[in-house]
């Protein structure tokens, strides 16, 4: 068969089973089943597939069919300009969370790099954010790059993510409930800023199970307890805790854009000092939630 022709057929075979983006889909399966990039199908049409090729593609196509994310088939997301290895273990990296690593490069811009600074990436899944981050940031002051997650799988793919990009000796990633298995006395420089990036399960079950496509992603990488907030409501109590020892934290939260007056509350009743702001993502919903606290005179 043709290139030509069992393109022809994915489509098809997609478009029968509701798959929205059939060609689009077909074409990206079908190279990356030939090893060769999206042009070469157009150039060569009336190539001949081997069977091997064809066995492959087919099989690509059955899954894609079954609505397994594309991302999972060929192994590759981008995110931010950069490409990540994902699997099953990890949250497929999504656009709206691009907007965590823009405000936090704003913040960069406009703050003084007077003092030291920490960033601690929470529920770091495939890495994304602080290797996004730490591609961005040319910096001569020498930031501290922690990713920590619960999954030891995700911390892999992180590594695995990190040593592709160059970068495995900037950042740490390390397992890690939140922040309990993580002693402060690592985290913190004395006088030093912290920047806390936490983009953590945040559905409800109810919001999980009206997406049937959200299936073949870890439901533990998307769903926190009956309102999506458990997650972060463990988590402001533990950067309190850590914000009585240094300068100032500012903390990034993805949040579903229906959360927001109930993580105001959570964080007005955690951090009554904060001052926060809510940025919206490219579609207009509240996406991101930032927290700033200043501790100007920090404790000996
Ligand atoms: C929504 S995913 C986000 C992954 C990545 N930050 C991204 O934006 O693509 C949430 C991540 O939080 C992790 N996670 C869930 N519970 C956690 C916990 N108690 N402590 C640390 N990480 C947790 C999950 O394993 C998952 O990798």
């Amino acid at each position: 068969m043709t290139i030509s022709e069992s393109l022809s057929l994915a489509i098809q075979k997609l478009n029968q089973y509701r798959i929205t983006s059939a060609s689009l889909d077909a074409e990206i399966l079908l190279s990356f089943a030939l090893k060769k990039p999206k042009e070469f199908l157009y150039s060569h049409p009336d190539r001949q597939l081997t069977s091997g090729q064809l066995q492959k593609f087919n099989h690509l196509v059955i899954r894609r069919a079954a609505c397994e994310p594309i991302a999972y088939l060929t192994g590759h997301k981008e995110f931010y300009g950069l490409d990540f290895f994902v699997d099953k273990n990890v949250l497929i990296p999504r656009p709206e969370t691009e907007l965590m690593v823009e405000e936090v490069l704003n913040h960069f811009r406009v703050t003084p790099r007077s003092l030291p600074v920490t960033l601690i990436d929470i529920g770091t899944g495939s890495g994304c954010v602080p290797i996004a981050l730490a591609k961005n940031l040319y910096d001569a002051s020498g930031i501290k790059y922690y990713g920590l997650d619960i999954s030891k799988p995700a911390i892999t793919i992180a590594k695995r993510n990190a040593k592709s990009h160059g970068i495995s000796q900037k950042i740490k990633f390390l397992q890690s409930d939140l922040l309990k298995n993580i002693p402060n006395s690592l985290l913190i420089i004395h006088n030093s800023r912290i920047v806390v990036t936490a983009n953590l399960p945040y559905l409800t079950p109810t919001q999980y199970r009206a997406n049937p496509d959200l299936k073949y992603e870890p439901q533990k990488a998307l769903v926190a307890g009956p309102d999506g907030l458990k997650y972060y409501r463990t988590l402001l109590p533990q950067i309190k805790d850590l914000s009585r020892r240094v300068a100032s934290i500012t903390i990034f939260l993805e949040i579903d854009p229906s959360q927001t007056i109930a993580i105001k509350k959570v964080i007005h009743r955690y951090l009554p000092k904060a001052i926060i702001s809510v940025e919206k993502d490219l579609s207009g919903h509240n996406r991101l939630v930032i927290i700033k606290l200043n501790y100007k005179q920090p404790k000996p």
